[in-house]
Protein backbone atom coordinates (compact mmCIF):
# COMPACT_ATOMS: atom_id res chain seq x y z
CA UNK A 1 0.00 0.00 0.00
CA UNK A 2 1.13 3.91 -0.86
CA UNK A 3 2.64 5.23 2.02
CA UNK A 4 0.99 8.41 3.41
CA UNK A 5 1.93 11.74 1.32
CA UNK A 6 0.13 14.24 4.39
CA UNK A 7 -3.14 14.71 2.97
CA UNK A 8 -5.11 11.61 3.48
CA UNK A 9 -5.80 9.13 5.56
CA UNK A 10 -6.29 5.21 5.31
CA UNK A 11 -9.43 4.54 5.76
CA UNK A 12 -9.48 1.97 8.51
CA UNK A 13 -11.69 -0.88 9.78
CA UNK A 14 -10.54 -2.65 13.49
CA UNK A 15 -12.10 -5.92 14.12
CA UNK A 16 -12.94 -6.91 17.77
CA UNK A 17 -14.81 -9.26 20.15
CA UNK A 18 -14.02 -8.28 23.32
CA UNK A 19 -12.73 -5.75 25.90
CA UNK A 20 -10.98 -3.73 22.86
CA UNK A 21 -7.92 -2.00 24.79
CA UNK A 22 -5.98 -2.20 21.16
CA UNK A 23 -9.04 -0.65 19.96
CA UNK A 24 -9.15 2.17 22.25
CA UNK A 25 -5.73 2.63 21.72
CA UNK A 26 -5.99 3.04 17.74
CA UNK A 27 -8.81 5.33 18.42
CA UNK A 28 -6.67 7.52 20.41
CA UNK A 29 -3.46 7.09 17.71
CA UNK A 30 -5.83 8.08 14.70
CA UNK A 31 -6.98 11.01 16.35
CA UNK A 32 -3.59 12.26 15.93
CA UNK A 33 -2.39 14.95 13.08
CA UNK A 34 -0.03 13.02 11.53
CA UNK A 35 -1.29 9.80 12.08
CA UNK A 36 -1.51 7.74 8.86
CA UNK A 37 -5.07 5.70 9.77
CA UNK A 38 -8.86 7.03 10.13
CA UNK A 39 -11.25 4.50 11.74
CA UNK A 40 -14.28 4.42 10.05
CA UNK A 41 -15.82 1.31 10.85
CA UNK A 42 -15.97 -0.77 14.25
CA UNK A 43 -17.14 -4.89 13.07
CA UNK A 44 -17.46 -7.34 15.98
CA UNK A 45 -18.52 -10.66 15.89
CA UNK A 46 -19.80 -10.30 19.68
CA UNK A 47 -22.63 -8.04 20.40
CA UNK A 48 -21.52 -8.15 23.85
CA UNK A 49 -17.89 -6.95 23.10
CA UNK A 50 -17.07 -4.34 25.57
CA UNK A 51 -15.12 -2.62 23.54
CA UNK A 52 -18.17 -1.93 21.14
CA UNK A 53 -19.03 1.34 24.05
CA UNK A 54 -16.14 3.21 22.05
CA UNK A 55 -18.34 3.26 18.68
CA UNK A 56 -20.33 5.54 20.63
CA UNK A 57 -18.62 7.79 22.91
CA UNK A 58 -15.77 8.08 19.50
CA UNK A 59 -18.90 8.64 16.81
CA UNK A 60 -17.76 5.98 14.66
CA UNK A 61 -20.14 3.51 13.17
CA UNK A 62 -20.32 -0.20 14.12
CA UNK A 63 -21.45 -3.43 12.87
CA UNK A 64 -22.16 -6.75 14.35
CA UNK A 65 -21.89 -9.81 12.68
CA UNK A 66 -22.67 -12.95 14.62
CA UNK A 67 -20.93 -15.44 12.20
CA UNK A 68 -22.98 -18.46 12.52
CA UNK A 69 -22.60 -19.02 9.04
CA UNK A 70 -19.24 -17.78 8.38
CA UNK A 71 -19.16 -17.02 4.46
CA UNK A 72 -22.77 -15.53 5.12
CA UNK A 73 -21.00 -13.28 7.99
CA UNK A 74 -18.00 -12.49 5.95
CA UNK A 75 -19.72 -10.96 2.47
CA UNK A 76 -22.21 -9.53 4.29
CA UNK A 77 -18.71 -7.51 5.88
CA UNK A 78 -16.98 -7.28 2.40
CA UNK A 79 -20.10 -5.32 1.53
CA UNK A 80 -19.93 -3.08 3.93
CA UNK A 81 -16.10 -2.39 3.57
CA UNK A 82 -16.63 -1.74 0.47
CA UNK A 83 -19.13 0.60 0.94
CA UNK A 84 -17.04 2.43 2.98
CA UNK A 85 -14.15 2.48 0.71
CA UNK A 86 -12.07 0.54 3.81
CA UNK A 87 -8.55 0.24 2.57
CA UNK A 88 -7.58 -1.41 5.63
CA UNK A 89 -7.94 -3.82 8.87
CA UNK A 90 -6.71 -4.45 11.92
CA UNK A 91 -7.91 -7.14 13.89
CA UNK A 92 -7.76 -5.90 17.63
CA UNK A 93 -8.43 -9.07 19.67
CA UNK A 94 -10.91 -10.68 17.08
CA UNK A 95 -12.24 -14.21 17.98
CA UNK A 96 -13.15 -15.16 14.43
CA UNK A 97 -11.11 -17.26 11.78
CA UNK A 98 -11.04 -15.72 8.68
CA UNK A 99 -11.74 -17.60 5.62
CA UNK A 100 -8.75 -17.64 2.55
CA UNK A 101 -11.59 -16.28 0.46
CA UNK A 102 -11.99 -13.19 2.47
CA UNK A 103 -8.06 -13.13 3.36
CA UNK A 104 -7.55 -12.88 -0.46
CA UNK A 105 -10.05 -9.60 -1.17
CA UNK A 106 -7.60 -8.01 1.01
CA UNK A 107 -4.18 -9.46 1.00
CA UNK A 108 -1.66 -7.61 2.68
CA UNK A 109 -3.86 -5.04 3.90
CA UNK A 110 -5.31 -6.93 7.46
CA UNK A 111 -2.73 -6.39 10.39
CA UNK A 112 -2.93 -8.60 14.11
CA UNK A 113 -1.81 -8.03 16.95
CA UNK A 114 -0.43 -11.27 19.03
CA UNK A 115 -0.07 -11.44 22.49
CA UNK A 116 3.48 -13.78 21.82
CA UNK A 117 6.72 -13.95 20.39
CA UNK A 118 5.55 -15.84 16.82
CA UNK A 119 5.91 -18.20 15.82
CA UNK A 120 6.12 -19.25 19.22
CA UNK A 121 2.65 -19.93 20.77
CA UNK A 122 0.28 -19.41 18.23
CA UNK A 123 -3.89 -19.95 19.49
CA UNK A 124 -5.34 -19.14 22.64
CA UNK A 125 -4.07 -18.77 26.14
CA UNK A 126 -0.76 -17.97 25.16
CA UNK A 127 0.48 -17.14 28.70
CA UNK A 128 -0.67 -19.85 30.77
CA UNK A 129 1.70 -21.69 28.09
CA UNK A 130 4.53 -19.69 28.41
CA UNK A 131 4.67 -19.72 31.92
CA UNK A 132 4.33 -23.37 32.15
CA UNK A 133 7.20 -23.91 30.12
CA UNK A 134 8.92 -21.69 32.16
CA UNK A 135 10.26 -19.46 29.42
CA UNK A 136 12.19 -16.51 30.37
CA UNK A 137 10.94 -14.32 27.48
CA UNK A 138 7.78 -13.45 25.54
CA UNK A 139 6.52 -10.58 23.84
CA UNK A 140 4.46 -9.78 21.24
CA UNK A 141 3.92 -9.66 17.56
CA UNK A 142 1.93 -7.45 14.96
CA UNK A 143 1.79 -9.52 11.41
CA UNK A 144 -0.01 -9.20 8.41
CA UNK A 145 -3.06 -12.09 8.32
CA UNK A 146 -2.71 -14.87 5.87
CA UNK A 147 -4.46 -17.92 5.50
CA UNK A 148 -2.80 -19.62 7.89
CA UNK A 149 -3.21 -18.76 11.77
CA UNK A 150 -0.67 -16.55 13.31
CA UNK A 151 1.56 -17.20 10.64
CA UNK A 152 1.52 -14.14 8.21
CA UNK A 153 4.71 -11.99 7.86
CA UNK A 154 6.29 -10.28 10.64
CA UNK A 155 6.52 -6.47 10.86
CA UNK A 156 7.24 -6.21 14.36
CA UNK A 157 8.17 -7.82 17.42
CA UNK A 158 8.90 -6.59 21.26
CA UNK A 159 10.34 -8.87 23.55
CA UNK A 160 9.62 -9.08 27.37
CA UNK A 161 11.64 -10.71 30.53
CA UNK A 162 9.61 -13.07 32.49
CA UNK A 163 10.46 -12.23 36.51
CA UNK A 164 10.77 -15.33 38.32
CA UNK A 165 7.11 -15.18 40.10
CA UNK A 166 5.32 -13.97 37.03
CA UNK A 167 1.93 -15.37 36.46
CA UNK A 168 -0.30 -15.48 33.65
CA UNK A 169 -2.25 -12.72 34.80
CA UNK A 170 1.40 -9.66 35.33
CA UNK A 171 2.57 -11.33 32.43
CA UNK A 172 -0.68 -10.35 30.31
CA UNK A 173 -0.69 -6.57 32.15
CA UNK A 174 2.68 -6.34 31.12
CA UNK A 175 2.75 -7.75 27.50
CA UNK A 176 -0.83 -5.85 26.58
CA UNK A 177 1.14 -2.20 27.82
CA UNK A 178 3.58 -3.38 24.95
CA UNK A 179 1.19 -4.63 22.16
CA UNK A 180 -0.30 -1.01 22.66
CA UNK A 181 2.56 0.70 21.75
CA UNK A 182 3.72 -1.69 19.14
CA UNK A 183 0.79 -1.62 17.14
CA UNK A 184 1.02 2.32 16.45
CA UNK A 185 4.46 1.25 15.75
CA UNK A 186 4.01 -1.22 13.31
CA UNK A 187 1.41 1.07 11.54
CA UNK A 188 3.93 4.21 11.43
CA UNK A 189 7.00 1.78 9.73
CA UNK A 190 4.58 0.79 7.60
CA UNK A 191 2.41 4.40 6.46
CA UNK A 192 3.83 6.95 7.61
C1 LIG B 1 -4.81 -8.88 23.05
O1 LIG B 1 -3.93 -9.49 23.95
C2 LIG B 1 -4.44 -9.24 21.63
O2 LIG B 1 -3.08 -9.41 21.44
C3 LIG B 1 -5.14 -10.55 21.44
O3 LIG B 1 -6.35 -10.41 22.12
C4 LIG B 1 -6.21 -9.45 23.16
C5 LIG B 1 -7.28 -8.42 22.93
O4 LIG B 1 -7.33 -7.46 23.94
N1 LIG B 1 -5.23 -10.88 20.04
P1 LIG B 1 -8.17 -6.13 23.75
O5 LIG B 1 -9.59 -6.56 23.42
O6 LIG B 1 -7.56 -5.34 22.65
O7 LIG B 1 -8.10 -5.42 25.07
Amino acid sequence: MAKLNGSKKIKTAVFISGRGSNLINLIKFSLKKNSPIRIELIISDNSKAKGLIYSKRYNIKKKIYLFKKRNIAENKILDKLRNKKIKLICLAGFMKILSKNFIKKFRGKILNIHPSLLPKYKGLNTHERVIKNNEKFSGCTVHFVNSKLDSGKIILQKKIKINKNETANTLAKKVLRQEHILYLKALKKLYC
